[in-house]
């Protein structure tokens, strides 16, 4: 099938160089000439405007940043992206799938992406085009294998019409495929990463407890992780994590639950402890 990519970072390039291995026609595009430019020199197609990428794909897939800005997510980048997709569509014939790719907060697709699709393009999801919420749970480091070998497959989807044809994108890969809908599909990719976040924070506070009774934390670590339900990721304390995603998740999704009366207690906990090992360390180090 013909893809696009439009936000060519390390998500964009995951996706794009993996499905060019399955045999899809890619074309990458991307406000930032540089990258650009390098995809091109190491022979990908890539698009100068946005309309060129969307009039040559069937399925653009949207990988822009969705940064954490005072505590709140920041839609701007995607917002920018969505209008300029929702313009281009304007200007092509034919059906085609929207996919968000990026990280959002739960009713972020249904609630902004479809609306200002719908009023760029002047058309209507589900007959005319349709869209998607596909997350990514790679790792950076090693971006392109993980997104080779995923352990599930989510798509998050507005209709049948619009999943059945991401489905086919996917068809070649072996995992499982999970088809819900737009909300849900955002929130499992927030559930994975606190409880990534849970987990380390976990381990950080046994390794402050290990400190204080002179117990061997990373012989914990090895020990506890043993044990099949609780596995290696994360185990080994004295490290906070930090990386693109999980702290600017974490602040993201406990703003927004805030906004929905919820008091977020284990998540605000998650935090604290991430911030007081840091110190700790700090403090060992003196
Ligand atoms: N990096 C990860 O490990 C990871 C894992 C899972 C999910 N995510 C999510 O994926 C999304 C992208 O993250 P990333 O790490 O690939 O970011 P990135 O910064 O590596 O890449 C984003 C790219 O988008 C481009 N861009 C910005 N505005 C654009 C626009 N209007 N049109 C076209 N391109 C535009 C930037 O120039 C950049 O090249 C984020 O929502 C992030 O939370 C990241």
């Amino acid at each position: 099938m013909d893809l696009s990519i439009v936000g060519s970072g390390v998500i964009g390039q995951a996706t794009g160089f993996g499905f060019s291995k399955f045999g899809h026609n890619l074309v990458f595009y991307d406000i930032n000439e540089k990258t650009l430019a390098t995809l091109k020199d190491s022979g990908h197609n890539i698009s100068q405007s946005l309309l060129g990428a969307v009039q040559n794909s069937d399925v653009i897939f949207v990988c822009v940043p969705t940064p954490t800005v005072d505590g709140l997510m920041d839609f701007g980048i995607m917002q920018d992206a969505i209008v300029g997709i929702g313009e281009a569509l304007r200007e092509v014939d034919g059906y085609r799938v929207v996919v968000v790719r990026s990280t959002v907060l739960p009713s972020t697709t249904r609630c902004k992406v479809v609306p200002l699709l719908e009023r760029y393009s002047k058309l209507t999801a589900g007959d005319d085009f349709g869209v998607c919420m596909n997350p990514e749970f790679l790792r950076e480091k090693t971006a392109f294998e993980d997104f080779l070998n995923p352990d599930r497959v989510v798509i998050g989807e507005f209709d049948k019409r619009s999943g059945d044809l991401l489905e086919k994108v996917y068809s070649s890969f072996d995992a499982p495929v999970i088809r819900t809908s737009l909300d849900s599909a955002e929130m499992i990719k927030y559930a994975s990463n606190l409880f990534l976040a849970t987990k380390i924070s976990f381990f950080n506070e046994m390794y402050i407890f290990c400190q204080k009774l002179g117990v061997d934390s990373e012989l914990l670590g090895k020990a506890v992780s043993l044990d099949p339900r609780i596995g290696e990721y994360g185990v080994y304390g004295g490290r906070p994590f930090d990386g693109k995603c999980l702290p600017k998740d974490l602040e993201a999704f406990s703003s927004f639950v805030k906004t929905l009366d919820v008091n977020p207690k284990l998540l605000d906990a998650v935090s604290h402890v991430n911030t007081e090992v840091d110190s700790f360390n700090k403090k060992v180090r003196k």
